[in-house]
């Protein structure tokens, strides 16, 4: 399965959801998941994020593993999204910061 990652929190460009040809994304207020039970692996997502935030499970950054749990858990959770939408306003600003993990918003 694919993962979306860290460097998606406060930036969520929604690139993503408009390649997923199950439509597995799920929207919470500041970051996306993919629903590990729904993707087929494509991969088709992974290129389309500007900001590099979806890897395969296998080939995860180091540090990034527990979000494989916060996928897994806020997919049940939170709306499916399908369509493009305009990134969060301070996107840019966010791209590339550690630590936003304390920011991602339930
Ligand atoms: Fe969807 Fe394919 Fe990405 Fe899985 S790998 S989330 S099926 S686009
Ligand atoms: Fe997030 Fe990248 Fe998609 S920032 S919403 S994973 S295009």
């Amino acid at each position: 399965t694919f993962v979306v990652t860290e460097n998606c929190i406060q930036c969520k460009h929604t690139d993503c959801v408009e390649v997923c040809p199950v439509d597995c994304f799920y929207e919470g207020p500041n970051f996306l998941v993919i629903d590990p039970d729904e993707c087929i692996d494509c991969a088709l997502c992974e290129p389309e994020c500007p900001v590099d935030a979806i890897y395969s499970e296998d080939e995860l950054p180091k540090g990034q593993e527990q979000f494989i749990e916060i996928n897994a858990d806020l997919a049940v959770e939170w709306p499916n999204i399908t369509e493009k939408k305009d990134p969060l306003p301070d996107a840019e600003e966010w791209d590339g910061k550690s630590g936003k993990i304390d920011k991602l918003e339930r």
